[in-house]
């Protein structure tokens, strides 16, 4: 598990293993935009303020890998993200 610190409201959320960032924000009733849930589509294009993210998606360079993220399919190598959201 890791935690997610949402930057907008300070909720600190845990993710479990098997559960995306999406859900895990979605549970805590946080609206994002997500469309495929599958890390292709970008809609959930979402960006990291801190932390390490652990990325699964098709959609961003190289050179955006720091900064952002696909929270349906992403994870973390760090004991915390916080999220601009
Ligand atoms: Fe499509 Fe996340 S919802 S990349």
């Amino acid at each position: 598990p890791f935690e997610v610190e949402l930057a907008r409201s300070g909720m600190v959320l845990t993710v479990e293993p098997g559960q995306t960032v999406l859900a895990a924000v979605r549970a805590a009733g946080v609206a994002v935009d997500a469309s495929c849930e599958g890390g292709i589509c970008g809609a959930c294009r979402t960006r990291v303020l801190s932390g390490e993210p652990r990325h699964a998606d098709r959609v961003l360079k190289p050179s955006e890998r720091a900064e952002a993220m696909m929270i349906c399919v992403g994870g973390s190598r760090s004991p915390r993200l916080t999220l601009d959201l």
